[in-house]
């Protein structure tokens, strides 16, 4: 059986290469939209994401549609070759469908009504919403469906929001009484009695009341199931007529919806993502980010190839600061993409529009228009350097280590009532994914419920949401020789968002871990306190913010505190379980996290692939015989890359030196077999 993945579109045997493109913005400038089809083969554009928020130009009044311009541009792409991710158009609501409806667009958590204002805004319950966005999207898939230029359908575009509509609020009750069956088991699993809200009957839930943190779990639960309900919808149009495959864009970590819910009613993850330099100015520590959701992609289909649905080919319009990239970064993160298991390299947009809040957002092409420009140029060799690395297409990482990143558990911290104002769960996660990322070591990101085999390591900090059957697997994989990590605040919560009884870490954790938690404390960023690590993680690392007292029940401390009236009393710990050993990271502390983790994976005879100076990732995608390794140099100076005889340079096939120097955010894919 071949390692390879099977093409995501049938027949596209390549890396593709492209994005939004949206000629119905250029009806009125038909020179532009041919200068459009002279470039993308230019820039070796092979796929183009279309009508994304075309729903005003196919249906210009209610039930008649306007195909013409939409079938003018799928035979264009055809003729070129290229392949069409053809949107289901609800992600903008033409104005007529607000105006005519008014339930189409949201209740707000007040009970106001939305105006029409902005796109992503529609009630996903509203029985015209859902009749109107099945129609025109059947439409579109009975007209498409056998055109060559259909490859994949796009549905929607990045869903998010909420509604508190009579619609939403009925949906609501439904979801709770399928969940609980009874009201009092509500009560209970909910702790409702807590400021007497003791409910008797279904409908007196107030969908947006916070007081109880299991109601504010289950609304963000029930906001991805409505919201998953709505793409399946969209889903069922299009499978009405066309069997092709279907995705649908997120936005990396977006903490509004559980990603894992969506992923199996999709045929292919999609991921937008827009690296902030405004906020991690040290292009390493942004890379390790970046590497840490492309991974997070990868693993909502159990390590299936996705696609970078969209990027910047620039500079966007809504960060705090617009910054360009540097002569090379482009396709340092093109590359790097591809090398975390993505397909795809595609832009959001390929042409700037004249007029709308996106005028300023960066483009291939640019309002000057043509070629000529160093953007361009970037692009359309970057498209080059696609088509002859197309035999990694397909091609998976290799794991052994496994980050857990979960959204109910996110929710669990973010939604609590102390002990701080704001969660740092996904920086906590990077911190520890940025351990082994410096140090080349493939991670797979995964989901609490997601199988442990084949791993040696799970890192799962701040695991808050735990359940017996969850501990289980987790021991089994300890007692199999099995390491796994986790951190302060981890286990205080079950399902419901209760506390487990006894003190946490609850559920059977405290047992695996050897450990009990008795106080935790939290500093001001000027407060002193510092872990002194011995054996392994004999060392000093400063601490942030969060600080948990804690018992050893068993388990052997790895580090004490330094600082505050605690000084001395265990900081983190390492017990033995069967064959392996589970660590207890008691206190924030990055520098910690990275000694942990480094002494973890020694422990395991985890290495990098080849030596290399601090800043080039060097990663693999391999298969087949084939090996492909990715040499990217996140630094502005020049690095050194050893990967040792047998290499070719993926993209002329010259043989490679055994070690070799990257120039300033340079990048090489070699290959060998
Ligand atoms: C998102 C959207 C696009 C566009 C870009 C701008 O990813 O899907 O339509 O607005 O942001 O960065
Ligand atoms: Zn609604």
């Amino acid at each position: 059986m071949s390692d390879r993945f099977p093409p995501i579109i049938t027949g596209q045997d390549r890396l593709l290469h492209g994005g939004d493109y949206n000629p119905d913005q250029w009806q009125a400038h038909p020179a532009a939209i041919d200068e459009d089809f002279r470039l993308m083969p230019v820039a070796g554009v092979n796929i183009v994401s279309v009508a994304v928020f075309g729903w005003a130009r196919l249906e210009p009044e209610e039930g008649r549609y306007a195909f013409g311009w939409l079938d003018e541009i799928m035979d264009r792409v055809a003729a070129m070759g290229g392949t069409v991710a053809l949107a289901s158009p609800s992600a903008a609501r033409p104005p007529w469908l607000a105006k005519r409806y008014r339930e189409t667009s949201r209740i707000d958590r007040n009970g106001r009504r939305e105006s029409y204002d902005g796109r992503h805004n529609h009630c996903y319950s509203s029985p015209v919403m859902r009749a109107r966005i099945a129609a025109v999207t059947g439409a579109l898939a009975e007209r498409y469906a056998a055109h060559p230029a259909l490859g994949l359908w796009h549905i929607s575009n990045e869903y998010g929001g909420e509604c508190f509509c009579e619609y939403c609020q009925a949906a609501w009750w439904r979801y709770l009484e399928e969940r609980y069956g009874a009201i009092d088991r509500l009560n209970a699993a909910w702790w409702a009695d807590f400021w007497g809200h003791r409910f008797s009957a279904w409908d007196e839930i107030t969908p947006g009341d916070g007081t109880l943190d299991a109601q504010k779990l289950d609304w963000s639960r029930f906001v991805t199931d409505r919201t998953v309900d709505f793409m399946q919808h969209e889903i069922a149009a299009v499978r009405r007529f066309s069997d092709k495959p279907v995705t649908s864009n997120f936005m990396g970590t977006f903490p509004m919806l559980d990603y894992r819910r969506f992923a199996p009613h999709i045929d292919v993850i999609a991921n937008d993502w827009y690296p902030a330099y405004n906020v991690d100015r040290d292009l390493p520590t942004q890379a390790a980010h970046q590497g840490f959701v492309h991974d997070l992609m990868r693993g909502l289909k159990g390590g299936q190839p996705w696609l970078l649905m969209e990027s910047t080919p620039s500079t966007t319009n809504w960060q705090a600061v617009g910054k360009l990239k540097r002569p090379g970064q482009h396709r340092l993160e093109g590359l790097q993409a591809v090398a975390h298991g993505s397909d795809s390299v595609m832009y959001f947009q390929w042409r700037k529009g004249r007029g709308g809040a996106e005028k300023m957002h960066g483009g291939v092409i640019d309002h000057a228009g043509g070629s000529d420009a160093r953007v361009f140029r970037e692009v359309a060799a970057l498209g080059a350097d696609l088509a002859r690395l197309g035999g990694v297409r397909g091609l998976p990482v290799d794991a052994r280590i496994a980050l857990v990143y979960d959204w109910e558990t996110r929710w669990t911290h973010e939604q609590n009532m102390g002990p701080a104002r704001q969660s740092p769960y996904e920086q906590v996660c990077v911190e520890f994914y940025r351990a082994a990322w410096r140090r080349n070591l493939p991670v797979d990101v995964i989901g609490r419920d997601d199988p442990l085999d084949g791993y040696q390591v799970v890192l799962a900090p701040m695991l808050n949401l735990v359940t017996p059957a969850l501990v289980e697997r987790v021991r089994a994989f300890v007692e199999a020789g099995g390491s796994f990590c986790t951190t302060f605040l981890s286990g205080m919560v079950d399902e419901c968002a209760t506390c487990h009884p006894g003190g946490w870490p609850g559920g059977g954790l405290r047992e695996v871990l050897g450990i009990l938690v008795e106080e935790h404390d939290v500093l001001y960023p000027d407060d002193e306190q510092v872990l002194e690590g011995v054996g392994d993680l004999a060392g000093r690392y400063p601490v942030q913010q969060h600080c948990d007292l804690f018992h050893c029940q068993g388990a052997e401390i790895l580090a004490r505190y330094g600082a505050q009236f605690y000084a001395g009393a265990p900081a983190a710990s390492v017990h033995r379980v069967g064959e392996g050993r589970a660590y207890y990271l008691g206190a924030r502390s990055a520098a910690c996290a990275d000694a942990l983790v480094a002494a973890v994976a020694a422990g395991h005879d985890l290495a990098a692939p080849m030596p290399a100076e601090d800043g080039v990732s060097v990663r693999r995608r391999s298969g087949d015989g084939v090996d492909y390794a990715f040499l990217l140099n996140w630094t502005t100076g020049t690095r050194r890359a050893e990967p040792g005889p047998g290499w070719v340079d993926a993209e002329d096939g010259t043989p490679v030196a055994a070690a070799l120097d990257l120039g300033p955010l340079a990048s090489r894919v070699l290959r060998r077999g």
